[in-house]
């Protein structure tokens, strides 16, 4: 079965063509993170429109590479949840059209179910029962993928998730946008037990996740930093060197290779933390890890050092599967269709879709 795949939840416009749900034919994703730079984050009606001006010519192109015509293809599989409602619009607008165009089946993907499918595609012999770690931009769950279509979730954020919390520390360091990778890489420089930032724990619910903390204690400290500096420049600047000091002049002097890395050090900590006590808990003994925080060589240190210490067997897909991609909701997508799910031509985008 060749399923041609679409995903356009935030700013990443991308179509894939993938055979029986493991076979990528072709991945193409046209990112936009050039454009939302300027604005240090995602623009949500700029994401729209750009998905709106690319969105063909990722589709052809995807078709084109995988060698297939739309006519061989099965079935039209495209994200329609969770995500910006805009961006989503497109790629639901050009599924529907397609499937409607060629008579072709539908089927609505949500967005963490094809993150977590990823690691269908980057290993073939991986199959349910697992439990997945999902954090990205949006998402922090801790899941049990008991089959490919029954998940339980037993851990989730209460607040932040981890990827927003990179972004918004990276956004207080001067590094902009998208943070994550730039805090990996600045943290390699520095010390990840220069600062203790702390690691939030939630009294009745081991499992979940909060990092809205985290990301206080690395503004805080940042403040606090400034402050000092402030206070031993007075005595030595003039009322005119103070009026022509910049933001950027604001951190020097700071070491923000430690703060990234001790910031790093806390956040992937605690995500490596709750999901060996929840596998352990549960007997679960194959562990997953999925979404854009995926990529963090941190994390993915800290989880297969884990894994070996306690026996589990670790699978991870590469980065680029990692970050958002098509190939990976027609992997899940496949799934949902040979289960029998078929969505009608009143398929809507759904921006806060439940994980269930
Ligand atoms: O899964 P994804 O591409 O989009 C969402 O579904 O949200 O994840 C994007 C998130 C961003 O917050 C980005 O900063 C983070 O993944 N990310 C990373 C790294 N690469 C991407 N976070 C930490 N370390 C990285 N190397
Ligand atoms: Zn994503």
């Amino acid at each position: 079965m060749d399923i041609l795949a679409i995903e356009s939840s935030c700013d990443e416009t991308a179509a894939a063509v993938v055979q029986d749900g493991r076979i990528v034919l072709s991945n193409i994703i046209a990112s936009q993170i050039e454009t939302h730079k300027l604005y240090g984050g995602v623009v949500p009606e700029i994401a729209s429109r750009k998905h709106i001006e690319v969105i063909n010519q990722v589709i052809d192109e995807a078709l084109t590479t995988s060698g297939r015509t739309m006519d061989e293809i099965d079935a039209v599989c495209v994200t329609y949840g969770p995500g910006l409602v805009g961006a989503l619009l497109v790629g639901v607008g050009a599924a529907k059209a397609l499937a409607y165009a060629k008579d072709k089946p539908l089927v609505g993907v949500n967005h963490i179910k094809g993150h977590i499918a990823a690691n269908y595609i980057a290993h073939p012999d991986l199959e349910p029962p697992f439990m997945c770690l999902v954090a990205s931009g949006g998402h922090s769950h801790i899941v049990i993928v008991s089959d490919y279509d029954k998940y339980e979730i037993m851990g989730r954020t209460r607040d932040d998730a981890a990827g927003e919390a990179f972004d918004k520390v990276a956004r207080a360091i001067g590094l902009g946008y998208p943070g994550g990778p730039k805090i990996d890489k600045l943290a390699k420089e520095g010390d990840p037990f220069a600062v203790e930032f702390p690691k939030a724990v939630i009294d009745d619910a081991p499992y979940d996740f909060s990092f809205s903390g985290v990301k206080s204690a690395v503004l805080n400290y940042l403040n606090s930093e400034k402050m000092k500096r402030k206070l031993m420049d007075k005595q030595s600047d003039t009322q005119a060197d103070a009026a022509e000091r910049s933001p950027e002049d604001d951190l020097a002097g700071i070491n923000r290779a430690d703060i990234a890395a001790s910031f790093q050090e806390a956040v992937t900590g605690v995500l490596t933390e709750h999901t060996m006590k929840a596998a352990k808990d549960r007997g679960i003994t194959k562990i997953a890890l999925a979404g854009g925080v995926a990529c963090n060589s941190e994390l993915r240190k800290k989880m297969t050092e884990a894994c070996e210490e306690n026996g589990f067997e670790f699978y991870m897909p590469p980065a680029i599967l990692c970050t958002d991609n098509a190939a990976m909701i027609g992997s899940a997508g496949y799934y949902e269709y040979i289960k029998g799910r078929r969505d009608t031509w009143d398929l809507n985008a759904v921006p806060a879709l439940k994980f269930e």
